[in-house]
């Protein structure tokens, strides 16, 4: 039987929505209007598309949008520079500096200058650390926008299976430990993950967010299991995620699809860090 296709289009439309009254009510609150700063260093196409669409977005709900498009070759400490200036910048409430950035440049060094409290990627050691520590803070996108699949589908997580296939910082490892918050069993695979297939089928809840296109079959996937595909592998032949949806989909119960799965959910969350964040330094400054 076919699995349910998971909406991640529908389910970021009604967190952009959410996010917009919200923004409305902060701004008669406090007479201020959420600022999301980007950094987008260099000219690579994609991350062009990604960086104009969060910048759309994020208007679209009623923030301001400041934008640095800094040329490829700049030095690294002039872009750390740049960072630290935002982050006393009282106007800007959220800094997203895209990645990856070029070969050039230490993305950890520009990370860790980032003011923790404006850090909407969740991506500081700090915010990494709250995280760790199960303390709220400033979560990871991608990661906070599966957790909210995964809650409008209805999924069990307590006690269930949750096998995360990836262990990166911006995806594998924050996703495992919201996973692990809400009670699920987690194991997270990689590369030297022996039978990577068996242990995939173990779960109930099975997140790929690897970057290699296609890697999860049906026979990585246990009848029943909800799929979450996180990757966004580019093809001549279009857009991949790291499941083979058309065999999945035959064994899961449910499955997002590339794109229009968990992609959407990505900047949606990104507009609701912006606002936390905001909300955070009005009553915390
Ligand atoms: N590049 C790809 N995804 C992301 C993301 O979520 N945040 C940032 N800063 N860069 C990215």
């Amino acid at each position: 039987m076919a699995a349910r296709v998971i909406d991640g289009k529908a389910v970021a439309a009604a967190v952009r929505e959410r996010v917009k009254v919200d923004v409305a009510a902060y701004k008669e609150e406090t007479g201020r209007t959420p600022g999301l700063a980007t950094v987008l260093v260099g000219d690579d196409p994609a991350s062009e598309i990604y960086v104009s669409n969060k910048r759309r977005t994020t208007e679209e709900v009623g923030m301001r949008s400041i934008h640095h498009g800094p040329e490829a070759s700049i030095r690294e400490e002039e872009l750390l520079d740049l960072v630290r200036e935002l982050g006393e910048d009282d106007d800007v409430d959220g800094i997203l500096v895209q990645l990856p950035l070029p070969a050039h440049l230490d993305s950890d060094a520009v990370v860790q200058a980032l003011n923790p409290e404006k850090d909407v990627d969740g991506l500081t050691p700090y915010n990494a650390g709250l995280l760790a520590h199960g303390t709220p803070g400033l979560v990871p996108c991608t990661p906070a926008g599966v957790m909210e699949l995964l809650a409008h589908e209805g999924v069990e997580l307590e006690g269930a299976e949750a096998v995360v296939v990836g262990r990166s910082k911006l995806v594998g490892v924050p996703v495992a430990r919201l996973l692990l918050q809400a009670n699920a069993t987690v194991t997270i695979c990689h590369s030297r993950t022996r039978d990577l297939d068996e242990t995939c089928r173990r779960a109930d809840v099975l997140i790929a967010a690897v970057g290699v296109p296609r890697l999860l079959g049906a026979e990585a996937v246990k009848p029943g299991a909800v799929v979450i595909d996180v990757g966004m592998n580019r093809l001549e032949d279009g857009l991949a995620g790291d499941v083979d949806y058309d065999a999945a989909a035959e064994v899961a119960a449910a499955i997002t699809p590339v794109p229009g799965g968990v992609g959407p959910m990505t900047i949606a969350m990104l507009l609701s860090n912006t606002l936390q964040a905001a909300r955070i330094r009005t009553t915390s400054g």
